[in-house]
C-alpha cells in the first residue's frame, strides 16, 4: 500500500475528552517516577479497602534483599470490589453479557444477579471444605460460571488456577498436581465452533493420571446437559448443590499480598510455571489499566475476546472491567463460525463500544476479504485494542480502516502473564499511533534496552527489553519455587526484570516489540515452550531426539517447526508424522501441534553436545544463506543434510 501515513495523530475530540491527554500522561509519568509513594497511594484509592494501605511500596530486585511488596498493610477483598460495592449504584446494570457459541444463545447477568451467584458458589465451595489459602482448579468454557467461580474463590480467599479448556488431560493433570488443588470446577461439556469439548471426561482422565493429586471434589456445572458419568463420593453437580445454600456469604478480609490466583505459563525450560498474583497490587493494576488504556466510561460495553484460561481473560474479561463496574462481554465461540462475520455481528447485536482482540484473529479474518466485515454496521465501536503478539502494520491498517472505518484509535497493548496487566500501550487521548508499535510505557513503568552483556543502550536502538523497577501488578513468585522466579527473571541482568522479549526503540522513543529472544514461541498469541513440545515428541517410542523452533507463519504469527530424529531402524512415514502430531495434541493440547515435522538423521550440535538452535531457526525460516558461524559444529555435514531435505520435510 502506498500513501499510508506512518503516524496517526490523536484525533482532537479524543485529546479533549479522553481520561488522560498528553499533558496528563507526562504529569503522571513524572509523579510516578519522582514521588512513587504519594502517586500510587493516591491511585490505589480507586479500590475499596477494609483497611487502607499505609506502606505502599517495598521492592528490591537485588539478590541479597529480593522482595516485591505493594500496599502491604492494606486489607481488601476482590469480590467486594468487583461486586458488592457496585450494588447500591448499579445493582441492576448489566455486569456480564454472555454470547454463546450458538448465535441463538445469549444472556445477561446484572451486578445483583452476579453477586447472588457468586455468593452461592462461594457457599457451596465452603460446604466442600474449601478455606482461605486452599487451591481450586477451574476448567470451564467461556460461560458466566467461569467468572462466578473465579469470584467465588476470591470471596472466600481460595486461590484459583484456571486452566484453558483446550488443554489436554495430561496438561490439566500436571497443573492440578503442581498447585495441590482440593477442588476442580468444570462443566459437562463446552462448545466451540459447533463442536463439543468433553471437559468433564478430560477431568476424569486427568485425575486418573495425576497420581499426586489430592482432589476431593469435582464440581460440575451443567452447560450442554450431556450425559456424563458421575464418580460417587467425588463428583458433585453444582445445579443440585446450589439449592438450599444461602445467597449471603461474607467477604474474607484479605491482605494485599495474599495470593489471588495462580496461572500456568510456558517458559524456555522445564514444565509450565505457576505464575502467582496477589490481591491488592494485581486488582489495582487490572482496574487502573482497564480504565486508562481503554478510556472506559460507565455504561459502555467492553469486549475482550480472550478466553479466561489466559491472563488476558483474567484481567480484561473479569477483574479489570468488573472492578470498574463495567459491562463485560463473554463469548464462548470462535471468530469464524458459523461464518466470518461472527465478531462483527456480535458487536452490532450487543452494541459493543470497545473491542479487544489478537492479531492472529485479525489476520485470519482479513484473509476472507472486507465483505464479511462490511456486511455489518459496527457503528457502536469507539476504540479497538490488540494484544498477544506483534501486530504487523498491514493487519493494523486493516483493523483501523476496515473494522474501525478510520474512526477508532487502536491501542496495541504489550504485556505478559507475569505483568498482570498492560505495561506498554498508547493512551488513546495522549499518544500518536504508529502501526506496529506498542508505543510508550504507562506511567510508573520504567523500561530499558540492554545488550547481551547487560550494557544499557541509549537512543534509537535494538536490544533486550528489561524493566528496572516494580509496578503493582507484577507477579510475586512461581508457585512452589521462589528460586525459579528469581533465576528466570532477575538473574540475566542483575537488579532488572528481564521480559524475554527483544525490542527496538525508534527516534521518537517509541517501542517496537520484535518477539521472544528465548526458547518460547508465540503461536496465535499463545505461549509455548519449545522444550515442552520436544518432551511430548520424545515420549513416542519411535523418536530418539527432537528439537523444536518457531518460524514465521502468515496467520499464527509463529508456527511450530519440529526436527525429529527417529530411532535406528524406524522408517519415516506419513502415518508416523500424523501419529507424532496426535501425540503432541494428546500430551499438551491442539495449540501445540507442530505445523512442520522434518525428519532429521542428525541435529546440529556443538562439540559439547549442545543443540545449535540458531541454525535450526534459520533453516526453518528458509534463510539457509545466512546460517552464520558453523565452525563450532561437531559434524557440519548434518546441516547440509537438513538444508537439502528442508523442502521435502514440509
Ligand atoms: O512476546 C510478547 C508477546 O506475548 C508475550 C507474553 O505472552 P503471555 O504471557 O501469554 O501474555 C499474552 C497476553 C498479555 C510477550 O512476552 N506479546 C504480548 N503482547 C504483545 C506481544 N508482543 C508484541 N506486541 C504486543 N502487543
Amino acid at each position: 500500500m502506498t500513501d499510508q501515513p506512518d503516524v496517526y495523530p490523536v484525533p482532537s475530540e479524543w485529546a479533549q475528552r479522553a481520561r488522560m491527554n498528553a499533558h496528563g500522561y507526562e504529569t503522571a509519568r513524572t509523579s510516578a517516577r519522582e514521588t512513587p509513594e504519594a502517586f500510587w497511594s493516591e491511585q490505589a484509592r480507586r479500590l475499596d479497602w477494609m483497611t487502607a494501605p499505609t506502606r505502599i511500596k517495598d521492592v528490591s530486585f537485588d539478590k541479597a534483599d529480593f522482595r516485591i511488596r505493594w500496599f502491604e498493610d492494606g486489607v481488601l477483598n476482590v469480590a467486594w470490589n468487583c461486586l458488592d460495592r457496585h450494588l447500591e449504584t448499579r445493582g441492576d446494570e448489566t455486569a456480564i453479557i454472555w454470547e454463546g457459541d450458538d448465535p441463538d444463545q445469549s444472556g445477561r447477568l446484572s451486578y445483583r444477579e452476579l453477586h447472588r451467584e457468586v455468593c452461592r458458589m462461594a457457599n457451596v465451595l465452603k460446604g466442600q471444605g474449601v478455606a482461605k489459602g486452599d487451591r481450586v482448579t477451574i476448567y470451564l468454557p467461556m460461560i458466566p460460571a467461569a467468572a462466578v467461580a473465579m469470584l467465588a474463590c476470591a470471596r472466600i480467599g481460595a486461590v484459583h488456577s484456571v486452566v484453558f479448556g483446550g488443554f489436554s488431560p495430561d496438561s490439566l493433570a500436571g497443573r492440578i498436581e503442581d498447585c495441590g488443588s482440593k477442588v476442580v470446577i468444570t462443566a459437562d461439556e463446552g462448545r466451540r465452533g459447533g463442536k463439543r469439548v468433553p471437559l468433564k471426561a478430560n477431568v476424569d482422565a486427568a485425575l486418573e493420571k495425576a497420581a499426586g493429586a489430592i482432589v476431593e471434589t469435582v464440581l460440575i456445572v451443567s452447560h450442554t446437559n450431556a450425559d456424563i458419568p458421575i464418580v460417587e463420593g467425588r463428583d458433585v453437580r453444582y445445579g443440585e448443590a446450589k439449592h438450599g445454600v444461602s445467597d449471603d456469604c461474607p467477604c474474607e478480609p484479605m491482605n494485599a499480598e495474599d495470593p489471588l490466583f495462580i496461572l500456568y505459563t510456558s517458559g524456555s525450560t522445564g514444565k509450565p510455571k505457576g505464575v502467582l498474583h496477589t490481591t491488592g497490587g494485581y486488582l489495582f493494576w487490572a482496574a487502573w489499566t482497564h480504565e486508562l488504556v481503554f478510556d472506559y466510561r460507565p455504561g459502555e460495553v467492553f469486549w475482550c475476546t480472550a478466553d479466561v484460561g489466559w491472563v488476558t481473560g483474567h484481567s480484561y474479561c473479569v477483574y479489570g472491567p468488573l472492578a470498574n463496574g463495567a459491562t463485560t462481554l463473554m463469548f464462548e465461540g470462535v471468530p469464524n463460525w458459523p461464518d466470518h462475520s461472527r465478531f462483527w455481528r456480535i458487536i452490532d447485536k450487543h452494541q459493543v463500544e470497545i473491542f479487544y482482540t489478537a492479531p492472529t484473529a485479525l489476520r485470519a479474518l482479513m484473509r476472507e476479504g472486507d465483505g464479511p466485515v462490511k456486511a455489518t454496521s459496527r457503528a457502536s465501536l469507539r476504540l479497538l485494542g490488540s494484544v498477544g503478539e506483534p501486530i504487523n502494520p498491514e493487519a493494523w491498517r486493516w483493523y483501523h480502516e476496515v473494522v474501525g472505518e478510520g474512526r477508532c484509535p487502536i491501542v496495541d497493548t504489550w504485556w505478559q502473564t507475569e505483568t498482570g496487566g498492560v505495561l506498554v500501550s498508547p493512551l488513546p487521548g495522549a499518544t500518536h499511533l504508529k502501526p506496529g508499535s506498542a508505543t510508550k510505557p504507562l506511567p510508573g513503568v520504567e523500561l530499558e534496552l540492554v545488550d547481551a552483556d547487560g550494557m544499557v543502550l541509549e537512543g534509537a536502538v535494538s536490544g533486550n527489553l528489561v524493566i528496572t523497577d516494580s509496578w503493582p501488578g507484577q507477579m510475586r513468585t512461581v508457585w512452589g519455587d521462589h528460586q525459579r522466579f528469581f533465576d528466570t527473571y532477575f538473574s540475566a541482568y542483575p537488579g532488572k526484570y528481564f521480559t524475554g522479549d527483544g525490542c527496538r526503540r525508534d527516534e521518537d522513543g517509541y517501542y517496537w516489540i520484535t518477539g521472544r529472544v528465548d526458547d518460547v514461541i508465540n503461536v496465535s498469541g499463545h505461549r509455548m515452550g519449545t522444550a515442552e513440545v520436544e518432551s511430548a515428541l520424545v515420549l513416542h517410542e519411535a523418536v530418539a531426539e527432537a528439537a523444536v523452533v518457531g518460524f514465521p507463519h502468515e496467520i499464527k504469527g509463529q508456527g511450530i517447526y519440529a526436527y525429529v530424529t527417529l530411532n535406528v531402524g524406524v522408517e519415516p512415514t506419513e502415518a508416523l508424522r500424523k501419529d507424532l502430531i496426535a501425540q503432541v495434541r494428546r500430551e499438551i493440547g491442539p495449540i501445540a501441534a507442530p505445523d512442520v515435522i522434518q525428519w532429521a538423521p542428525g541435529l546440529p550440535k556443538t562439540r559439547s553436545g549442545k543443540i545449535m538452535r540458531r541454525i535450526l531457526r534459520k533453516i526453518a525460516e528458509n534463510e539457509v544463506g545466512a546460517l552464520g558461524d558453523t565452525s563450532t559444529l561437531a559434524d557440519p555435514a548434518v546441516v547440509d543434510d537438513l538444508v537439502r531435505n528442508r523442502a521435502a520435510g514440509r
